[in-house]
């Protein structure tokens, strides 16, 4: 018996980078997963290699900006699998980098968007049933700019501080309910070797004045104890851990991932 047998997950932003390891990595674990992306193909392709592995998958597309078509989402779920057992919140975008007086007003909007108002969303949309079942693990992705921010990062630095308290009021209000069931939690990654990544070197790096590599080097691993970019998989193995009965007096939570990026 796996510690997610029987249990179902939705990942949003599950076709790339931490949200396409938590979707394998819980499918290792037993789990059915929805793989919900707005770029179709790349969900297919993490839903195809969650197959191969043996799980039951389905690919989903979605702009988890649109209230309506999470709601949608959801019903789908239910129609497939009969249930949502874990909610994993992962889509998100790296936002502005740059300066508050430069960043745009419709850049700031959709970071908020995408990073914060879709996990409430989502969370709307799939909490009704869980508290039906009084079972359920909601997990969303924050960041270690949840925490601490940082200059040319206000943007996403206010999102992910927007996730915490989200997860907190929810962990609370879940609380009062008297649902013991559910527990709502928030991963906090450091710096993780992904697309995101990626297109943060892309946007910040100066060629002029060094090289990608020590680009990376010096302004992204260097940030931490272990100085080193964090691999999605680590990630996932917390994800799984906190949508395990192992983690059910784990809530409110808001769990560091970053190699010692920050120590709070
Ligand atoms: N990579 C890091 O260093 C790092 C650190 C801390 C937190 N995070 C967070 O982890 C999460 C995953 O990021 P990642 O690093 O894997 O990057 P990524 O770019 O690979 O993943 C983001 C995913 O979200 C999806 N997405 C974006 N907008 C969407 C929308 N409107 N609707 C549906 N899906 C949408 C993208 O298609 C993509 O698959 C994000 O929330 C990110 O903020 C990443």
């Amino acid at each position: 018996m796996r510690k997610l047998d029987g249990k179902f997950a939705v990942i949003t932003g599950g076709g790339t980078g931490i949200g396409r390891a938590i979707s394998l990595q819980l499918a290792n674990e037993g789990a059915g997963v929805v793989v919900a992306s707005n770029v179709i193909e790349q969900a297919q392709a993490v839903a195809e290699e969650v197959e191969v592995l043996g799980g039951q998958s389905f690919a989903y597309e979605i702009d988890v900006t649109d209230a309506i078509e999470v709601d949608k989402m959801a019903d789908a779920v239910i129609d497939r699998f009969g249930k949502t057992d874990i909610l994993v919140t992962c889509a998100g975008v790296m936002g502005a980098r740059s300066f508050l007086t430069e960043t745009s007003i419709e850049c700031w909007n959709k970071t908020i968007e995408v990073n914060l108002n879709a996990g409430f969303y989502c969370i709307k949309a799939f909490l009704p049933g869980m508290l039906e079942r009084d079972a359920g693990r909601i997990i969303m992705i924050s960041s270690v700019s949840g925490k601490q921010p940082a200059a040319m990062n206000a943007d996403y630095a206010a999102s992910k501080h927007g996730v915490i308290g989200l997860m907190k009021s929810l962990a609370i209000e879940i609380g009062i309910l008297g649902k013991n069931g559910i527990t709502a939690n928030a991963i906090c990654p450091g710096s993780v070797d992904t697309p995101m990544i990626s297109a943060i070197t892309d946007k910040l790096w100066n060629p002029d004045r060094e090289t990608r590599e020590a680009f990376q080097i010096n302004r992204i691993e260097s940030k931490n104890i272990q100085k080193r970019l964090l691999d999605a998989e680590e990630i996932a193995f917390m994800a799984a851990f906190l949508a395990s009965d192992h983690a059910r007096g784990i809530t409110g939570q808001a769990v560091n991932v970053c190699a010692g990026t920050v120590l709070f």
